[in-house]
């Protein structure tokens, strides 16, 4: 065995104070700042613990999953492994992504091998190892069938045996189940678990960054929470004992109740999301930081006012995860919406319910003209983006204005991309509220009643 030389609870990875801005290679124009993907990371790995990091897409999981493991730089701060300052990639250190890219020509033994010839592993012992490994993961009698006769639960076996038969010190997984079908997703899940239980599998500290809740509680030893624009650890939360990693159990509920609870209400103070005999205890907090700039989330308002019905008829009042549940919604999935409803004023997630504001009840209840003009009302009084784009349009004589002028503005706080998105979403809220149209083969907005809408931003 490879591990001998650790000492359990050592730390064997460090990120202080990491920061990350992708710098675009130098293509963004400039006076433009590009976003903070991740602010002030600091986040210890211990030897023998699982770590799960969850978070909303987009809030740089994968990025800090790259930071630790070397393959990327950051822009600040520094990454120590065993103490030292770590330049490069990680030899120690094996990934297992989404997708496994295994080479098309070579068998699965060959496959799984490749690691071990890096290492200058004698032919003999190379095979010896790699048969094991194969065994373990449940490919046994598939060591010479091509990747392209495996299914993909199949294939990304083999992309687990090879990271684990060079026995490294960490393994990390980047979503390693969420390119596979739900049964393959949890049976795989399940033997993972039970052969890292059971000591089967020679590294027992791990780092997997997952969308999944119920992953993280069933697996995880500690639970990393980020919240997104910046990227920031919102929280660390102790795992569950073994005997409690269950579904059955009444902790094991609580605590995915829980974690559901910080990641739908993005902007709380993680305090007061956490049940009264926690406060205070063990789990870390970090506090939330302002965010620069307001983020659309990009849903289509038909969404939310689905949702906000739905809460109506609840009496105004629901559980998050149970109406994740009627919705049939991931918890990712959900998010954008409640935000959306926050945004607008309609709804606030408190105590782990969403609950309809007065506006909110008079839009749930209105009837299609009203609806509109509340909505309108709404969006020109919460949203930055709209409200600039209304007062800029009813400034010009002509009252149209360029997409140009938006994007530049948008451009100050997003990537290239996001700012397309946020204008985007913009767009269809406005055009929603009947705001303003917008051509898109010329890309040019146009307000469409100048007297009625100014009057609104004044
Ligand atoms: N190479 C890159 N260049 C510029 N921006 C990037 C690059 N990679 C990621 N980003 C941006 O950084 C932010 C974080 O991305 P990242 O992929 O780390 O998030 P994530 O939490 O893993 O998301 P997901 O759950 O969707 O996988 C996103 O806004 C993304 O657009
Ligand atoms: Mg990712």
């Amino acid at each position: 065995m490879a591990n001998f030389n650790i000492h359990p609870g050592e730390t064997l990875l460090e990120a202080r104070n990491i920061k990350k801005i992708y710098d675009m290679d130098g293509k963004r124009p400039r006076g433009v700042n590009p976003p903070v993907v991740l602010d002030d990371i600091n986040l210890k790995i211990n030897a023998g613990e699982f770590v799960a990091l969850l978070g909303p897409s987009g809030s740089g999981k994968s990025t800090l999953l790259r930071i630790l493991a070397g393959l990327l730089r950051p822009t600040e701060g520094q990454v120590l492994f065993k103490g030292v300052p770590q330049y490069g990639t990680n030899p120690h250190l094996s990934i297992v992504f989404q997708t496994f890219a295994l080479f098309p020509w070579l068998t699965v033994l060959q496959n799984v091998e490749l690691g071990l010839e890096a290492q200058e592993v004698p032919p003999t012992q190379r095979m010896r190892r790699s048969l094991a490994a194969i065994d373990t993961i449940g490919l046994d009698g598939f060591e010479d069938a091509y990747p392209k006769e495996l299914s993909g639960g199949m294939r990304q076996r083999v992309g687990f045996a090879r990271a684990l038969v060079v026995e490294p010190e960490l393994l990390f997984m980047d979503e390693p189940f969420s390119a596979l079908d739900v049964l393959t997703a949890a049976n795989l899940r399940k033997e993972l678990l039970s052969l890292w239980r059971e000591h089967k599998i020679p590294t027992r500290t791990i780092l997997m960054v997952t969308h999944n809740i119920d992953d993280a509680v069933l697996m995880a030893d500690r639970i990393v929470v980020l919240g997104a624009n910046p990227g920031i650890i919102r929280v660390e939360l102790p795992g569950l004992p073994m005997e409690q990693r269950d579904a059955n159990n009444d902790n094991y509920t609580k605590m995915v109740d829980l974690i559901y609870r910080i990641m739908t209400s993005p902007r709380a103070d993680i305090a007061s999301l956490m049940p009264q005999e926690k406060k205070g205890t063990s789990s870390k907090l970090a506090p939330v930081k302002q965010q620069p700039y307001q983020v659309l989330p990009h849903v289509a308002i038909s969404d939310v006012t689905g949702l906000l019905e739905l809460v109506h008829s609840k009496g105004d009042r629901e559980d998050l995860y149970q109406l994740g549940r009627d919705l049939q919604l991931e918890v990712d999935d959900l998010l954008p919406m409640i935000d959306a409803a926050h945004i607008l004023g309609f709804a606030e997630a408190q105590e782990g319910d969403l609950i309809l504001t007065e506006t909110g009840k008079r839009f749930a209840e209105a009837g299609v003209l009203e609806e509109k003009d509340l909505f309108r009302q709404q969006a020109i009084k919460n949203v930055t983006m709209l409200r600039h784009i209304v007062r800029d349009l009813a400034r010009e004589p002509s009252h149209t204005l360029p997409e140009e002028r938006f994007l530049n503005e948008l451009q100050q706080h997003f990537s290239e991309d996001e700012s397309w998105s946020q204008l985007e979403t913009a767009i269809n809220w406005g055009r929603y509220a009947e705001l303003f149209s917008y051509q898109e083969e010329r890309g040019v907005f146009r307000l469409e009643e100048p007297e009625v809408v100014a009057a609104l931003v004044s």
